[in-house]
């Protein structure tokens, strides 16, 4: 067999170590994996997707069959505008938006449009794991701003600002944020977008879970508070599936000229069918009925998970009070390391996501993450269970020592 190895660039050694790769990879069978981020296909509209896929194929296979224009079909681009107006209250001008292939694909554009080996950008500790990991390939240098439960804490990246920090840009999740489901409240954001107003800082505010609050309400977004200094990646991934692959940025003209000149680059246009699909579900209101359904579906989880985590978990152990979005963030003691015990948990036949990755260096080792989208609420409370037994014990061999 040839080593290719040496040809490997040097990108690929900062990709973080096997143990992530292991976490990624998923579980073994029989075990209740708490893992991914992942939609619950029972929210997947198959019916409805169904007949439009054919209708499509049938009488718009020259349009959404085809390639498309980098920055989305026309006509796509014109529904999403008007989709920002009606959920946020302010309508993008034509410049102001393009249609990406979903979130991620806007975080690896805005790493090619934005930054150079070297560059300081700041994102908030602990933060999208995914988002980290393409900040580290375009050899970022992520400055961790401190969080609460409230989110980010605006007077800690004031206080960094007024040190001297000149990020090129922020990087935020507002709203049921992955890793830990807390939510930025309003008065905060209105200091964050003043605060990087003045500085003249760029917040890249990413909004994957916006519409899956539990109760069908939402604050405003940072971009609709700033369109001057935000900008906004949006995906279809969790309020609709994650297979269409189909997301969008919205912000200033400029920064939004230069992710779809980055887009030239990669794969050169989001999939038309895909995107038809959207406009097509979306202008006969499929997501108006959809959602409600999909918000309700995940609040009862997560008051399932609640309530298996009330009942079973040691008193030493803490967690985030999502309301909305998959996840769930656990603070254990001080002396136990989330890496280490998880193999102790996979035996016991659960599976959870370890702090550590979700931070810019070494921390987060007594954390962990839940989500709570995917398994039945039966499952759920088995998979709590087990976490607890495996929690105890861990608490009691660190009580005599044992490491
Ligand atoms: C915060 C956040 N941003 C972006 C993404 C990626 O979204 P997409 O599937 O649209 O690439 C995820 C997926 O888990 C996410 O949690």
């Amino acid at each position: 067999m040839s080593d290719f190895t040496n040809a490997f660039a040097r990108r690929t050694r900062l990709r973080g170590g096997d143990e992530l790769t292991a976490i990624l990879a998923g579980s073994p069978p029989g075990v209740l994996s708490m893992t991914g981020g992942f939609p619950n296909p029972a929210t997947f509209p198959t019916d409805e997707l169904d007949e439009i896929a054919a209708r499509l194929v049938r009488e718009d296979a020259a349009v959404a069959l085809q390639y498309t224009p980098c920055a989305g079909i026309a006509s796509v681009r014109e529904y999403l505008i008007d989709r920002q107006e009606q959920l946020q209250g302010r309508r993008p001008e034509p410049a102001d938006l393009i249609v990406t292939s979903g979130g991620m694909e806007c975080i690896a554009l805005m790493c090619q449009a934005l930054i150079d080996p070297g560059d300081t950008i700041a994102v908030e500790a602990p933060t999208y794991l995914g988002a980290l990991m393409a900040f580290g390939g375009a050899e970022a240098d992520a400055v961790a701003i401190a969080t609460d439960d409230d989110g980010l804490r605006v007077d800690a990246l004031a206080a960094r600002l007024a040190a001297g920090l000149r990020p090129k840009f922020l990087y935020t999740i507002p709203e049921y944020q992955n890793p830990t489901g807390r939510t930025l409240p309003l008065d905060r954001r209105r200091e964050l977008v003043d605060l990087c107003r003045r500085h003249g800082v760029l917040i890249f505010e990413d909004i994957a879970y916006r519409e899956l609050s539990f109760d069908g309400t939402s604050l405003p977004s940072l971009w609709s508070l700033a369109p001057d200094v935000v900008l906004q990646a949006g995906t279809f991934s969790k309020s609709f599936f994650p297979g269409v692959r189909l997301g969008w940025a919205a912000g200033p003209p400029d920064v939004v000229a230069e992710l779809a000149a980055a887009k030239q680059n990669t794969d050169q246009c989001a999939g038309g069918l895909g995107q038809r699909l959207v406009e097509e579900y979306g202008r006969a209101g499929g997501f108006e009925r959809h959602l409600p359904a999909a918000r309700a579906l995940y609040a009862s989880h997560w008051a399932a998970l609640s309530a298996a985590l009330t009942r079973h978990m040691p008193a030493e152990v803490d967690w985030a009070e999502p309301t909305g979005g998959f996840l769930t963030w656990l603070t254990l003691p001080e002396e136990l390391d989330t890496l280490a015990m998880r193999p102790a948990a996979i035996a016991a036949g659960v599976g959870y996501v370890p702090g550590p990755p979700f931070y810019v260096g070494d921390n987060g080792r007594n954390a962990l993450r839940l989500s709570f989208s995917h398994l039945t609420e039966t499952e759920l409370e088995t998979a709590v269970e087990r976490l607890a037994t495996v929690v105890r014990r861990a608490l009691e061999r660190a009580k005599v020592g044992v490491p």
